[in-house]
């Protein structure tokens, strides 16, 4: 028999939405337990998912296909056709993990919940993910506050199922670790967010996603289209704050997905506390 769950230690805030339902959060920390649990290298357990649960996936899974389809870029439909999840059940990160990691050499582990920005990133640069595995609340689908597996694994996982990504991921966490000043990790994840998590890029005469936040977003990868959208420009990203709470008001866009990989790869690769120095001086 598993060991029972200290009620306090995976405490949800009041607004959440499953905040009132004591079955899903008794399950969700059941869930949050196999990631704490986890150390890397370890088979990934598996996790029970309720019907509900298969069910929030399946109807969520399916409108972001089809939405894909129209609006994501190019390159991530190419990760998406490789890794083919499932559509019907939520997945497990065990299957997931051994799909990515055939794919493009990049694991998926479980975590409890949100990690630490350095502990998040640094993993990256060993082409590890750390993704949490509960899923969002039956009684709204298309709405979480806080990342979940919708957006871990469609968001993030089918990316990392392209080369091109997960190479670029991969540079992106080599960046993080020789951001050793706050500062510096602080504007690294400034043009993490505004690329990797919501970037768009012009592709095909028009605005196509290929940052996660967007591509997981059943809301938001529509009305995008009504933010400011604005030209590719480091040091705009670097300086322009963000809530993560709300629809992304301003966007940046590159002129052509060869654009952002090429300034992306050269941007990270050389990327330290002095460059973000130089960066800033550019003001
Ligand atoms: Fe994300």
């Amino acid at each position: 028999m598993a060991a029972p769950i200290a009620p306090s230690r995976f405490e949800l805030p009041e607004d959440h939405p499953g905040f009132s339902d004591p079955a899903y959060r008794a399950r969700r920390a059941r869930i949050a337990e196999v990631g704490a649990a986890y150390r890397r290298g370890d088979p990934i357990p598996d996790v029970t998912y309720s019907a509900e649960e298969d069910e929030v996936w399946r109807v969520v899974s399916t409108e972001l296909a089809s939405k894909h389809r129209k609006y994501a870029c190019g390159e991530y439909l190419v990760g998406a056709d490789r890794l083919v999840l499932p559509t019907q059940r939520v997945p497990q990160l065990r299957e997931v993990d051994e799909r990515v990691h055939g794919l493009t050499g990049f694991h998926i582990n479980p975590v409890p919940g949100l990690v630490p920005t350095r502990t998040f990133y640094g993993s990256l640069a060993e082409r590890t993910f750390l993704s949490t595995q509960y899923i969002r609340h039956h009684s709204v689908p298309f709405y979480t506050p806080e990342p979940d597996i919708v957006h871990e694994i469609i968001g993030h996982a089918n990316m990392l199922a392209s080369p091109v990504f997960a190479d670029l991921y991969e540079v992106a966490g080599q960046a993080s670790l020789r951001a050793t000043t706050d500062i510096s990790l602080d504007v690294f994840s400034r043009i993490f967010w505004f690329t990797l998590e919501f970037g768009v890029v012009h592709e095909d005469g028009a605005v196509k996603a290929y940052g996660a936040g967007l591509l997981s977003s059943y809301g938001e990868i529509e009305a995008f289209h009504d933010a400011e959208i604005r030209p590719w420009d480091l040091f705009a990203m670097a300086t322009q704050d963000y809530d993560i709470t709300h629809y992304q008001p301003v966007l940046f866009a590159a002129a052509s997905f060869q654009q952002m990989l090429t300034d992306l790869h050269a941007f990270f690769s050389s990327y330290d506390d002095k460059a973000c120095d130089q960066l800033l001086a550019q003001q």
